[in-house]
């Protein structure tokens, strides 16, 4: 057998509350009643990470990702205490990327100043659209100008490596409307732009009662026409729903998508390790419910090991969203498969145009990475633990793929963007 290697480690720290739930949203996220109670919060998550760090021990940890729901409303000295207790329990890299998402209506004035002196290098804000109308339609909790001024905080407290969350394909939008909010976007000068259509999920206010929304025709020439103004904008398309302006990419991000691993920490946190002496590759999953989060012990989480069968859709589901799509070489040693398990399937995949190659494996055509479900249902397995159906509602779906959805829990993302 080919030898399964140690990837890179990034850490996931999930926040629950938001001020209010967003109808289209299905993230693990509820809304917040009364006052937060951070410090229990807090609290939980340093015993959190107390608790699994034995299982990376020695390990370095190469990014960190603050998501939610909304983290900013945890406040700075919250988020400093978290990355106190990263620091003394894992080995946190000099130079981490770490993240935290905002909301444009749920931050303090000047807090951004707070949060990079905190350790924050990097922020990625819920812009979602700069039409007043279409943000009321969304049940967004602040205005256009509210996102124009967090920018400029941004830029003022020198973070100026943010990302913002657009969505298209909006309740009443046309592609006049959706070039506008690329236009209003880039007028804030981000170094990265996640992009992703707006998606109908089970069991949220939208799927239950959808607003009139632009059909999949119109949708695809939102995206097209997009993309290209952020490609003449110096923007390079490198995954699915990603843009970034050169060396920008999302570090935390790339490691998901390269298959590497992560510890998740916090309500329904999702963590994957990789375990080369012993062969295995282990999912972990926290209680989801904020209170059952709270109330359980420290360690108590959920951990299954991913079977060789499904690592090559697991690998791919991640490896197929970059644009540069994967090395042969990352395969074997972030599986421990060889080639030949995939090799038939790669082949007829190049057959069909949905597979280009490059010098060192493969990457999506512009095809495949448009009907991206028709490319990685080969790579399905035929087994109980994985129907088609479940493995595929989970998988990234056309414009909903930025966020990201780990694989065996079709819960909620486990990072924002
Ligand atoms: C955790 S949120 C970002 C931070 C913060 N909670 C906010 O909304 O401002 C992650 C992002 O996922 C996207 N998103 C959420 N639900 C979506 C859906 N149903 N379809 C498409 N994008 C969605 C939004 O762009 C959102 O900003
Ligand atoms: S989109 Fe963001 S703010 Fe809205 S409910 Fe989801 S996590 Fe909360």
């Amino acid at each position: 057998m080919p030898a399964l290697l140690t990837p890179p480690l990034s850490l996931y720290v999930h926040f629950p509350w938001c001020v209010r739930k967003c109808p289209y949203c299905d993230f693990n996220s509820y809304t917040l009643q009364g006052e937060l109670a951070a410090d229990p919060y807090v609290a939980r998550l340093e015993r959190d990470l107390e608790a699994q760090a034995g299982d990376v021990a020695g390990r370095e940890v190469v990014s960190v990702f603050f998501g939610g729901g909304t983290p900013s409303l945890f406040p700075p000295a919250a988020i400093a205490r978290v990355l106190g207790a990263a620091r003394r329990h894992l080995a946190l890299a000099p130079v981490a990327e770490v993240t935290l998402e905002a909301n444009p209506g749920a931050i303090e004035r000047g807090a951004f100043r707070e949060y990079r002196a905190a350790g924050v290098t990097r922020v990625s804000l819920g812009a979602q659209s700069f039409d007043a109308k279409i943000l009321a339609a969304l049940g967004r909790i602040h205005s256009p100008d509210e996102t124009r001024r967090a920018a400029g905080e941004l830029h003022a407290a020198g973070l100026t490596n943010f990302n913002l969350d657009l969505m298209y394909a909006l309740p009443g939008q046309d592609r006049a409307g959706a070039l506008a909010d690329v236009d209003a976007a880039l007028a804030l000068a981000p170094a990265h732009l996640s992009h992703y259509q707006l998606t109908l999920e089970p069991g949220t206010v939208f799927a239950a009662r959808p607003p009139p929304l632009p059909d999949e025709d119109e949708a695809a020439a939102m995206l097209e026409a997009c993309a290209s103004r952020l490609a003449a904008a110096g923007f390079a398309h490198y995954e699915v729903s990603a843009y970034a302006r050169p060396g920008r990419q999302c570090r935390h991000n790339l490691n998901y998508w390269t298959f590497g691993d992560y510890l998740g920490v916090g309500a329904g946190a999702h963590g994957k390790l990789t375990f080369p002496e012993r062969g295995a590759i282990v999912r972990t999953v926290q209680p989801r419910e904020p209170r059952r989060y709270l109330a359980a012990a420290p360690g108590e989480l959920t951990r299954k090991p991913v079977s060789a069968v499904e690592l090559p859709f697991e690998f791919m589901l991640n490896a197929l969203r970059l644009t540069a799509g994967f090395a042969l070489d990352t395969f074997v040693a972030r599986t421990g498969l060889p080639r030949s398990g995939i090799a038939a399937t790669l082949e007829r995949l190049l057959a069909r145009g949905l597979l280009d190659r490059t010098p060192d494996g493969y990457r999506p055509s512009d095809l495949g990475l448009r009907f991206l479900n028709d490319l990685l249902v080969d790579f399905m397995p035929e087994s109980p633990e994985m129907s088609g159906a479940f493995a595929l509602s989970i998988a990234p779906a056309a414009g909903s793929q930025g966020r990201l959805r780990p694989l065996f829990t079709g819960a909620e993302s486990v990072v924002g963007e």
